[in-house]
């Protein structure tokens, strides 16, 4: 019967997850209209009406201030989810990755999430902002070792601008006096948004680094490489301030473009190969002490902000005394003073991970959107979702 439900609520979709989530405050839990994602993957649908995410750089100064002003909106709405510290709509798109943080990195589930965090964002603007475009990426490969230049920073038609080497508050354009609820780290303090700009960091983007992900032709090894090798770091170093924190970096808008380049460097890597549609693996908890996790890869359990996570929340892995105010151990590739300017050095180890990531594995955003198994966040033109990347040289010429 549910079942049933299911299946003719999905056929009768449009592509894409926009139709079905239409209020994602009314959807259910599986019981009536909608799918209990997760449950009953979705029926592969054609995907045939192909949304184009476009380069930021490429976009009209029209569909920019589209995307600005919908962006504004969330962070002038508020929050929908009861979680502690958060006040804006906004606040409710960094909870997840907050909250999250020591799952969703130096996991098997860092890419498939992220994919899905990326997804929540263009649909929040779309459904609750009246936005009309989709969510665009940055073309990193035009801004590297020159940051400060970038058309994404404008202060009149972008995100407002930061300064080489210098942590300041956002200095300008529409998002100079936002203030920020969820973070630094696991903590809920009221801040700006900051960037301390850095062109060395900037280096990991560069084509050379991706390619050296690329050789690798298993999940396990090409997504170890481009979240901790290079490609990932890169531009969070690159903004810096808010950016480069592992838990809290959603609250730069910013962050958006960046982690859709990021969905872009693993997609153009699965494209190459249909098997790797279906290839996901990798440990399930971060073996970085910085999340909290000993050296044996175990992470404390979250022991939960003041008061409690509401009862339909479970209990998250993560450190929360994990301080808004650190520097990594070592130096974060990419970090403050960060330089990937030599060649790539990321090597897989001979790990062995006994109750890996599968397909099956159930992802949640919270209320935002329903929960889905990885499975459905695999392939971006088929299941889930139905989109595409435009590359910088075609997106010109539109
Ligand atoms: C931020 O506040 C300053 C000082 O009040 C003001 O000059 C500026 O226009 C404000 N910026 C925005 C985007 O509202
Ligand atoms: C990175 O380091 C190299 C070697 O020290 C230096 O030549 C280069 O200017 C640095 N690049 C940046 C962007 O800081
Ligand atoms: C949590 O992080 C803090 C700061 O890094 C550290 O001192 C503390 O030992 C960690 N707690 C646990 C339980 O790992
Ligand atoms: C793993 O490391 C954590 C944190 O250091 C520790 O609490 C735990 O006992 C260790 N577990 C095992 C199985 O050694
Ligand atoms: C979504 O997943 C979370 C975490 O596993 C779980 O607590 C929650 O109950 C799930 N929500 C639904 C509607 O199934
Ligand atoms: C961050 O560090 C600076 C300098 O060490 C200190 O003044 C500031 O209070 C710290 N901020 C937080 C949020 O811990």
């Amino acid at each position: 019967m549910i079942l049933t439900t299911v299946l003719a609520c999905l056929l009768t979709l449009s592509p894409g997850l926009a139709a079905p989530l239409a209020d994602p405050q009314t959807h259910d839990d599986g019981e009536g209209g909608h799918p209990p994602d997760g449950v009953h993957p979705p029926e592969p649908k054609k995907c045939t009406d192909i949304e184009k995410r476009i380069p930021w750089q490429a976009l009209s100064k029209e569909e920019k201030k589209a995307y600005i002003n919908a962006e504004l909106c969330l962070m002038g709405k508020p929050s929908q989810l009861d979680l502690p510290g958060a006040v804006t709509r906004f606040d409710d798109l960094v909870k997840p990755h907050q909250i999250l943080a020591a799952t969703m990195h130096g996991t098997g589930y860092f890419l498939p999430f992220h994919r899905m965090l990326m997804h929540t964002h263009e649909h929040l603007l779309r459904t609750e902002c009246g936005y009309e475009g989709y969510q665009p990426y940055w073309a990193e490969e035009l801004d590297i070792g020159k940051i400060q230049d970038s058309d994404v920073f404008d202060p009149e038609t972008g995100f407002g601008g930061g300064v080489v080497d210098q942590l300041v508050c956002v200095p300008d354009g529409p998002f100079q006096n936002y203030t920020l609820h969820t973070g630094p780290g696991f903590q809920n303090t009221e801040y700006c948004i900051q960037r301390r700009f850095s062109n060395g960091a900037t280096l990991g983007a560069r084509q050379e680094y991706i390619d050296h992900c690329y050789q690798w032709d298993k999940f396990e090894q090409a997504w170890q490489c481009i979240e901790d090798g290079g490609p990932h770091n890169g531009f969070h170093g690159g903004v810096g301030g808010v950016m480069l924190n592992p838990i809290s970096s959603p609250g730069d808008p910013v962050f958006y473009l960046h982690h859709t380049w990021l969905d872009k460097v693993w997609w153009d890597w699965q494209k190459q190969k249909p098997e790797r549609l279906s290839d996901i693996s990798g440990r399930k908890t971060s073996r970085n002490p910085l999340f909290g996790a000993g050296s044996n890869g175990t992470a404390p359990p979250f022991p939960g902000f003041p008061g409690g996570l509401p009862d339909r929340f479970p209990s998250f892995p993560g450190n929360f005394s994990f301080p808004g105010n650190f520097t990594f151990p070592g130096g974060f590739p990419g970090g403050p003073g960060g330089n990937l300017s030599g060649p790539p050095t990321w090597k897989p180890t001979d790990e062995v991970v006994t109750d890996p990531v599968k397909l099956g594995d159930i992802l949640t955003v919270f209320d935002l959107i329903p929960n889905t198994t990885i499975s459905n966040l695999m392939d971006i033109q088929g299941g889930y979702f139905c989109y595409e990347y435009i590359d910088y040289a075609d997106a010109v010429k539109r």
